[in-house]
């Protein structure tokens, strides 16, 4: 088959990113260019900040991904874009952009769900690595600042002779999503913007087993477990997350222990940087704080992998994917290997560069919809809370 080139672009939250993609699995360039320093001062993402941010970086970060893959617009087959979910004003300015440069250029245009995106980050890079054979149903996890969600994903053959995918919800956040819990208590702990890679770091540096935010959660998995003994009826499990409750925890132990003050310091202190490194985020943390983080980071970590794995019981999945950005967390993926390995259950992440938001992911899960000719029509927009089915 000759082979096919895909140009992804993506602009759903903070990072404005195009990729060429050949025939959904080699990665020819991926450029990512982040806002973190547009958001960082205010501890979050401004959405308004965003969409003006992606509308000056598009242009630039299309043509570097074209220059780095030596290819030329002619080169390409189709376009594909995420079309939600996410942030309205930020994706609206990925997808005006690829139909109209669609449009300009006479080539198909796919639309693509950024949680199916995450989904193809990897299997990419399985396909990359010659693993071909996926056994199914996966059970997906993708755990990012947007979202915490479960999906059971099915094969199915299409008309043409090709598979495609189609996905179950079985679970999800009821209020923040894990990443947001991390960028949340980083926030209130003056650690900086994004919250999860340096609370892994901190957090290696601190003592796990100081808070006990774990037992409270211990209840919600005892009723998942009850519901594995129902599972007959087919459907009726629901692995839902909560991480709301957590962020406030932290809070209390933060008035608890008189950290007040300490925090305050720290936020002056590193408020004077302009881009703290994380030695001096480190260097400006006491024990107890190290202590908190580690814990917090260690409750988390425990709840995605217990409800995740009683899921994956309950619907006999045969593989578990994890993704998103939280999927980069080093003690998230120990904890996820090392528990699967007690129970046989594969399970794949992607590399930490594809764990992130990036467009190579979408310009991979756009290559079946190409094969299977399922282009997007002239009048679709972008969908901020766009499900994946
Ligand atoms: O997938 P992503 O780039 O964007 C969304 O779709 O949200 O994920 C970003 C989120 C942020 O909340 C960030 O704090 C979190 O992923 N994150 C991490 C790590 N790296 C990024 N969380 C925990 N540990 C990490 N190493
Ligand atoms: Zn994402």
């Amino acid at each position: 088959m000759r082979p096919a080139y895909i140009l992804g672009i993506e602009s759903s939250c903070d990072e404005t990113a195009a990729a060429v993609v050949r025939s959904g699995e080699h990665v020819e360039s991926n450029v990512v260019s982040s806002q973190i320093a547009t958001h960082q001062p205010y501890g979050g993402v401004v959405p308004e900040l965003a969409s003006r941010e992606h509308l000056r970086g598009i242009l630039p970060v299309v043509r570097q991904a074209l220059e780095e893959a030596h290819r030329t617009y002619d080169d390409i087959d189709a376009i594909a874009v995420t079309q939600g979910p996410g942030l309205a004003g930020a994706l609206l300015v990925g997808v005006t952009y690829a139909k109209a440069l669609a449009w300009a250029l006479a080539k198909p245009l796919i639309a693509v769900n950024h949680l199916e995106g995450h989904i193809h980050a990897v299997l990419l890079e399985e396909k990359q690595k010659g693993n071909r054979e996926v056994s199914f149903p996966v059970l997906a996890l993708v755990v990012s600042g947007g979202h915490t969600h479960l999906y059971l994903a099915q094969e199915h053959a299409t008309g043409s002779g090709r598979a495609t995918w189609t996905y179950q919800n079985v679970g999800q956040t009821r209020d923040d999503a894990a990443g947001e819990a991390f960028d949340k208590v980083a926030k209130l702990l003056a650690l900086g913007y994004p919250g999860g890679p340096i609370i892994e770091k901190l957090a290696a540096h601190g003592n796990a087993r100081t808070v006990e935010f774990g037992r409270s959660r211990m209840k919600t998995r005892g009723k998942i477990r009850g519901k594995r003994l129902q599972a007959a009826e087919p459907g009726a499990a629901r692995f839902d997350f909560s991480f709301s409750g957590i962020k406030t925890a932290v809070l209390r132990e933060v008035e608890r222990r008189g950290m007040k003050t300490a925090v305050e310091a720290r936020r002056a202190k590193l408020a004077r940087l302009t881009r703290p490194t994380t030695e001096q985020t480190l260097a400006a943390c006491e024990r107890e704080t190290l202590d908190l983080v580690a814990s917090f980071q260690r409750a988390v970590v425990d709840d995605l992998v217990s409800k995740t794995l009683a899921a994956a019981q309950t619907l006999e999945a045969e593989t578990l994917f994890v993704t998103g950005g939280v999927a980069a967390n080093r003690a998230l993926r120990a904890e996820f290997e090392r528990r699967t390995a007690a129970e046989g259950l594969a399970v794949y992440f992607p590399s930490r560069q594809l764990s992130t938001d990036n467009a190579a992911m979408i310009a991979a899960a756009a290559y079946p919809k190409l094969l299977a000719r399922e282009f997007a029509s002239p009048e679709f927009s972008a969908e901020a809370s766009l499900a994946l089915r």
